[in-house]
């Protein structure tokens, strides 16, 4: 997750220690990259609930609380406002009025702002969880924000659920496809808007997240309590990573470690924004029952059989 413009935001209305340190870390230089952020950041990057993690699908335990999600707006291809170069990744502010409930969620979330972390093209993959120790090319996080909060991210991340993040990954298409799924390759047109750090550029509209996000059953996912993946890494994050991926074009793809740059046009091109995995956190997933008509088929055929 890249929560750079919120903390700056947090900055100016409760200045603190760590919002003034939060900029000074990188993803490549020796000097600031992830291996020195719990040093750099001790409070939270050296914290015991650290996202991203490696997902082991065999160590996942069954919940039934984790039933399906609600996502309202998410059909409004107008939800997306802004597209930006951070100079750590590339982010999509939303419209208000976007909202995630259900999903074990103890209440609505506001979905505020996605944003995206990868390698270096199609062949580097760079997503940020990992699942049974496989990389996918690209991760896409939604941030979502208690709506009790009413935005206030400060208080959100003083929350240890404050925050749900939905991650999902991203795959290359099978294949020859150029320029797929229309829509990523109109979004990922406009990367060419934002080259250096702090450009941003207006979304027309035409997409909706659902656009972005087909393919996917948003039934099927893994929950863990985790952080912030990028300094000051609070632990305040509920985090969903959805099981099955996003299928994108090779070209589409690799237009985002081609395009975008960390700062000024003559610096290096923005490759391998993710952090590394961190320690292990329990797991959950959906039970069987809960979300398959076939095994709740399969267990009352398997009953009467088992009296015939
Ligand atoms: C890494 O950062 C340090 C401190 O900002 C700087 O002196 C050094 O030149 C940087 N190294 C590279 C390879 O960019
Ligand atoms: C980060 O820096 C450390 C040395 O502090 C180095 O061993 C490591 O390879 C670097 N990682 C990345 C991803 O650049
Ligand atoms: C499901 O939710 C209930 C009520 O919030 C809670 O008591 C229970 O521990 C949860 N179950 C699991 C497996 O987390
Ligand atoms: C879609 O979002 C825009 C921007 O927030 C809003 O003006 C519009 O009313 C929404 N459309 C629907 C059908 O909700
Ligand atoms: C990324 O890939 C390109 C093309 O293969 C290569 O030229 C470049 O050196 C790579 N960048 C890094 C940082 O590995
Ligand atoms: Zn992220």
């Amino acid at each position: 997750m890249n929560w750079l413009l919120s903390l700056a935001a947090v900055c100016v209305l409760v200045p603190s220690v760590h919002c003034a340190t939060a900029t000074g870390w990188c993803y490549h230089n020796e000097s600031c990259n992830d291996t020195q952020w719990p040093t750099l950041f001790p409070s939270y990057c050296a914290g015991s609930r650290q996202s991203p993690i490696d997902i082991v699908s065999a160590s996942a335990t069954a919940d039934s609380n984790l039933t399906a999600f609600t996502f309202t707006n998410y059909d409004n291809n107008s939800a997306l406002k802004e597209i930006k170069n951070t100079g750590k990744t590339v982010k999509i502010t939303l419209t208000s009025g976007i909202k995630i409930s259900g999903g074990g969620l103890s209440e609505p979330y506001d979905s505020l702002q996605f944003h995206l972390h990868w390698g270096n093209g199609s062949s580097v993959p760079g997503s940020e969880h990992t699942v049974n120790g496989k990389r996918y090319p690209m991760e896409l996080h939604i941030v979502n924000s208690k709506a009790t909060y009413n935005g206030d991210t400060a208080l959100a991340l003083k929350d240890s659920t404050g925050l749900a993040a939905l991650g999902f990954f991203i795959e290359e298409m099978s294949g020859n496809a150029i320029g797929q799924p229309a829509k990523w390759n109109v979004l990922s047109s406009y990367l060419s808007e934002i080259v250096t750090s702090g450009q941003s550029y207006t979304v027309p509209s035409g997409i909706s997240l659902d656009d972005l996000l087909k393919g996917v059953d948003r039934s099927k996912y893994y929950r863990y309590l985790g952080s912030l993946t990028t300094p000051t890494c609070n632990e305040a994050v509920v985090w969903t990573v959805f099981k099955d991926t996003i299928k994108v074009s090779k070209d589409v793809i690799d237009r985002f470690s081609t395009t975008v740059r960390i700062a000024d046009d003559s610096s290096e091109l923005m490759v391998e924004v993710f952090r590394g995995v961190q320690p292990a956190q329990p797991v959950t997933t959906q039970s069987s029952c809960s979300t398959s008509g076939y095994s709740l088929g399969l267990m009352a055929l398997s009953l009467v059989l088992g009296r015939g």
